[in-house]
C-alpha cells in the first residue's frame, strides 16, 4: 500500500496520470509546477501558512548555501539511520527536502500549508515530491514513515506519532543557543541565548540532541535583512534597533542549530 491517503475519505490515494484519486473518485489534480493540493476544508482566514514575500525572500536566502551547515548534519543524520522515506513537515520552499533527495537514495515527500511556499518547492524539479496539506491532519497512512523532519516550525506530536513507524525518527530542529549572536548582539545591548531544550514526547523517546553550525559572512545589505527576516525578533524590534543592523553592509555571525532526534517506541 502505499503512504498518500485521500483527505477526504482516508483511503488510498493513487496516481493516475495527472491526478490523484481514491477509490471513491475524489480526484486532486498535478498542478502543472508538479505539486497536488491535498487541502480540504476551510481556506480563509489565518490558513493559509506563510505569503510570497516570506516564501520567496526565504528560497533566495537559503539558496545561497548559509545554512548549509544544517542540510549536511541531517543528510549525516539520515545515511546513518538508513531512512527509506522522509516526510518533511512544514517543508517551506523546499530547501532541505531538495537536499536530502539530491544527496540520499531515499523518497522524500514535503508538506506545508503555504501554497506559495509549495509552488516554490515543486518548481525546483528535484525527486522529491510536495503538496499542501495542513500537519493538523497529514494525508499519510498509520505507521508508514521512516523519519519525519521538523525544522522551525510549528508542531503536532499527535500527528507525528501516527504517521512514524514504531522504531522511526523524528528530527526536531530548533535554533540553538548562540543562533545569530552576532547578529543579536548588533541589534540589543544584551541579548540573550536561546533555551535549548528537549521536551518529553509521549511515545517517543530521546536518541539524541546535537548541535551543527558554523560562523556565516553576510556580504549584501539585502541578505542581513532576508536573515533578520526569517527570525521572529524582526516582528518585535523597535525601527530604531532595526534600523542598526540594516544600515550595516556587512556581518559574520554564528549560526547554530539544536538537533533532537527522538525514535518512536
Ligand atoms: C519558519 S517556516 C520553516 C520552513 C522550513 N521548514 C525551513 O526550515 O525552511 C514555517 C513553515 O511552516 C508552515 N506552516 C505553518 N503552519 C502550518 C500548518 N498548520 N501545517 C503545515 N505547515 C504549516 C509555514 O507555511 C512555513 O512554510
Ligand atoms: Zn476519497
Amino acid at each position: 500500500m502505499g503512504i498518500l491517503l485521500c483527505p477526504v475519505c482516508k483511503s488510498e490515494l493513487k496516481q493516475q496520470g495527472r491526478s490523484f484519486v481514491c477509490e471513491k473518485g475524489h480526484c486532486f489534480d498535478i498542478a502543472k509546477e508538479g505539486y497536488v493540493n491535498l487541502l480540504t476544508g476551510s481556506k480563509s482566514g489565518d490558513l493559509t501558512g506563510d505569503n510570497k514575500d516570506m516564501a520567496r525572500s526565504r528560497k533566495a536566502f537559503l539558496d545561497k548555501g548559509y545554512f548549509g551547515s544544517l542540510s549536511d548534519a541531517l543528510c549525516d543524520i539520515i545515511k546513518n539511520i538508513h531512512a527509506e522515506n522522509i516526510l518533511d513537515i512544514c517543508c517551506g520552499e523546499g530547501y532541505y527536502a531538495e537536499e536530502i533527495a539530491n544527496k540520499l537514495n531515499c523518497s522524500v515527500y514535503g508538506f506545508d500549508l503555504s501554497k506559495e511556499m509549495i509552488r516554490l518547492a515543486a518548481k525546483r524539479k528535484s525527486k522529491a515530491e510536495f503538496f499542501v496539506a495542513n500537519m493538523s491532519g497529514i494525508p499519510i497512512a498509520d505507521n508508514s514513515i521512516d523519519c519525519a523532519i521538523h525544522l522551525f516550525a510549528p508542531f503536532c506530536e499527535r500527528e507525528f506519532l501516527r504517521v512514524i513507524k514504531p522504531g522511526g525518527y523524528l528530527i526536531s530542529v530548533c535554533p540553538g543557543a548562540k543562533h545569530l549572536w552576532e547578529m543579536k548582539a548588533a541589534v540589543y545591548e544584551k541579548p540573550y541565548e536561546n533555551e535549548e531544550d528537549s521536551p518529553v514526547l509521549p511515545g517517543f523517546s530521546l536518541d539524541k540532541a546535537v548541535n551543527a553550525g558554523n560562523h556565516i559572512t553576510l556580504a549584501d545589505k539585502r541578505d542581513i535583512e532576508a536573515l533578520f527576516k526569517m527570525t521572529p525578533y524582526y516582528y518585535h524590534t523597535s525601527a530604531q534597533d532595526k534600523e542598526k543592523l540594516l544600515s550595516l553592509d556587512t556581518l559574520t555571525t554564528r549560526v547554530d542549530f539544536y538537533i533532537r532526534i527522538y525514535r518512536k517506541d
